[in-house]
C-alpha cells in the first residue's frame, strides 16, 4: 500500500502544451505527452517537436541520447505517440521561451516512417480528406477543429447571455420544413419486401413509426412552439439534406443554428443576426489568434499560387476585423434586381444566369452584390413569395414575403430566415395552395390559433461560419468528417 502511494507521488501529472509554454514557473519537473512532429539532431543531442492539440505550438524536447537506450531513440519518430517527464527550463533556442530536457520517455505507439503517411512535407487537403481520420494532426486541421470548438461554445454563449433558451428538436420527423422535398427517408421496412397498400404504393402504415419519416432538414418548425412561450429559443443541431449539389458550400449532412424569437419583425430579426456573427468573428479574434495568425500565413502562402485577379484582396485576419467595424447593408430583392441588371457582368452577358425579377438568386449574383459592388456583407429581404418557403410572412403587394439572406463575401448566403406568417388564415391558405398536406401541419397550424404572436427567426449555417472564420475555401474541410453525394467514408 506504502509503495503504491509513492509510485503515485512520484508519477508526474501531465500538464497541457499550451499551459507549459505559457508557464514562467521553470526548473521544475513536468510531464508531457503527445504526438512526435518532427525530430532532428545529431549522435549527441535529439529535439524533438511534440504536439498535443492542446495548442498549434509544439514544445520542444531536448534528448541527452547518451542516457537513453538506442532503441527507444530510434522508435521517436514522426508520429509516434510519447510521454515525457523532464525538466522545464528556459530554452536557449529561438522561437520557443521554454523547452522540456528529457529525463524518461516512454513510446506507447510507434509509426513506421515507410508507411506513416504524413511525413514532413506539406499535403494537399485533397489527399488529405481521403486520410481524414489522420489529418486532424496537421496544423491546419488542428487549427480549423480547434476554431470549430470556440465558434460552438461562443454561440452558446452568446445566446445563453442573451435569454435565450437551448431546444432540442427531433432528428427524425414527418415533415419537409422548407418543402424543397430533399430528405434522407427514415424506415425499418424491408427495401426489397415492402408491405403495399391494395393500391400497389408502400405501406408505411406498417413502418417503425406508423408514418413517412425522414431526417430533418431543419429545426425551425419545432423551435417555433417553443418560441410561443419560452419568447426566445434556439437549436444548434445537425441538418441533413439529399440535395445533389456537388459544390464547395453544400454538405448533405450539417450543423445549423436556428433561433426563434417571439414578438420579433424582420428588422428585430436582421438585428439579431448582425449581432451574433460580429460576437462569434470577435470571439475568434479575441480566443483563436494563433490558430487564425496560422491559417492566414497558410493561405498567403497558397495565394501566391494563384493568378493575381483570384487572390483574395484582405488577409484573413484584416478581413474580420473588417465584419466587425462595418455596418451590414440591408436592401429588398427588388432592389439588388436593379442593381444586378445595371451592373456590368449583366450588361455584358457574363452571368450565368440571367437576372430577371422572380429569379433565385444564384451564388454569382450573391457575391457580386457582396464582393464588387457594396463590398460588406448584405442583408436581403422581400423576397418573391414564390421561391420561399410556406411558412414566410406574406406581405401587403402580395407577391413578396419577408424574408431576410444574409450574403457574405466568398461565402455567397450564410443565413437564411424570416419573418413568420402568424395569421392563421393566411398560414393555412399558403399551405393548400403549396400542396402541403395539412393533416401533417395540424401542430403547426394550432400555434396561430391559441395565442399566435409575430415572431422570426433564421438558420445560420455552422459550417459556412466556419469556411469565414478560418479562410478556407472549400466546406469539406471544415467538418471533421463529410457526407456528401457518394461519399460517407469514415
Ligand atoms: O436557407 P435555409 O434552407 O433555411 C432554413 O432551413 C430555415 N428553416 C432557417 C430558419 O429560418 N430557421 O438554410 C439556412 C442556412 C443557409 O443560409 C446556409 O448557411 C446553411 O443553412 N445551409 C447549408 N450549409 C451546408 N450545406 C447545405 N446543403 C446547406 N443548406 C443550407
Ligand atoms: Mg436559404
Amino acid at each position: 500500500m506504502g509503495l503504491i502511494i509513492l509510485l503515485t507521488l512520484m508519477k508526474q501529472r501531465r500538464s497541457f502544451i499550451k499551459d507549459l509554454l505559457q508557464s514562467t514557473d521553470v526548473d521544475r519537473d513536468v510531464n508531457a505527452k503527445g504526438w512526435v512532429r518532427t525530430k532532428r539532431g545529431n549522435k549527441q543531442i535529439a529535439f524533438v517537436a511534440l504536439n498535443d492539440g492542446s495548442t498549434i505550438n509544439n514544445i520542444q524536447v531536448v534528448i541527452d541520447i547518451a542516457s537513453f537506450n538506442e532503441d527507444q531513440i530510434k522508435n521517436i519518430t514522426t508520429g509516434a505517440s510519447i510521454s515525457v517527464n523532464g525538466t522545464l527550463i528556459k530554452s536557449m533556442g529561438q522561437g520557443q521561451s521554454v523547452e522540456i530536457q528529457a529525463k524518461e520517455i516512454e513510446v506507447y505507439g510507434t509509426a513506421d516512417p515507410e508507411t506513416y503517411p504524413l511525413q514532413k512535407k506539406s499535403h494537399t487537403l485533397e489527399f488529405l480528406r481521403e486520410i481524414a481520420h489522420l489529418r486532424f494532426r496537421t496544423n491546419t486541421f488542428g487549427a480549423i477543429f480547434r476554431i470549430r470548438h470556440a465558434m460552438s461554445f461562443a454561440i452558446h454563449k452568446f445566446f445563453n447571455d442573451n435569454n435565450f433558451y437551448y431546444l432540442h428538436t427531433p432528428i427524425v420527423t414527418g415533415s419537409d420544413a422548407e418543402g424543397a422535398g430533399e430528405m434522407f427517408r427514415v424506415t425499418t421496412l424491408d427495401a426489397e419486401n415492402p408491405p403495399k397498400t391494395d393500391d400497389g404504393k408502400i405501406d408505411y402504415s406498417e413502418d417503425f413509426f406508423g408514418k413517412e419519416t425522414n431526417l430533418t432538414v431543419s429545426g425551425q418548425l419545432e423551435a417555433e412552439l417553443g418560441a410561443t412561450a419560452l419568447s426566445n429559443v434556439y437549436t444548434f443541431g445537425p441538418t441533413f439534406r439529399s440535395e445533389n449539389s456537388n459544390t464547395p458550400r453544400h454538405l448533405a449532412e450539417f450543423w445549423m443554428i436556428e433561433p426563434e424569437m417571439a414578438f420579433y419583425d424582420i428588422h428585430d430579426n436582421m438585428d439579431l443576426a448582425e449581432k451574433i456573427l460580429k460576437y462569434v468573428v470577435k470571439y475568434a479574434l479575441d480566443n483563436c489568434i494563433d490558430d487564425l495568425s496560422f491559417l492566414e500565413k497558410r493561405l498567403l502562402e497558397d495565394e501566391k499560387s494563384k493568378p493575381q485577379n483570384e487572390r483574395s484582396e484582405m488577409p484573413l485576419i484584416e478581413k474580420l476585423q473588417f465584419i466587425l467595424e462595418n455596418d451590414f447593408v440591408r436592401l429588398s430583392y427588388t432592389e439588388a434586381i436593379d442593381v444586378l441588371k445595371n451592373s456590368k457582368p449583366a450588361k455584358k452577358g457574363k452571368f450565368q444566369f440571367p437576372v430577371e425579377w422572380g429569379i433565385d438568386l444564384q451564388s454569382e449574383h450573391e457575391r457580386y452584390l457582396v464582393e464588387k459592388h457594396y463590398k460588406k456583407p448584405v442583408i436581403l429581404i422581400d423576397y418573391p413569395k414564390d421561391i420561399k418557403a410556406f411558412y414566410m410572412k406574406q406581405n401587403e403587394d402580395n407577391k413578396t414575403v419577408r424574408a431576410m439572406d444574409v450574403l457574405f463575401p466568398g461565402i455567397g448566403e450564410i443565413i437564411g430566415g424570416s419573418q413568420r406568417e402568424e395569421d392563421y388564415d393566411k398560414l393555412k391558405n399558403r399551405i393548400s395552395e403549396m400542396g402541403i398536406p395539412e393533416k401533417d401541419m395540424w401542430w403547426y397550424l394550432e400555434t396561430r390559433k391559441f395565442g399566435t404572436v409575430p415572431h422570426s427567426g433564421f438558420g445560420l449555417g455552422f459550417e459556412r461560419l466556419i469556411l469565414f472564420i478560418t479562410g478556407m475555401s472549400n466546406i469539406r474541410d471544415v467538418i471533421p468528417f463529410p457526407r456528401t453525394p457518394k461519399n460517407a467514408e469514415f
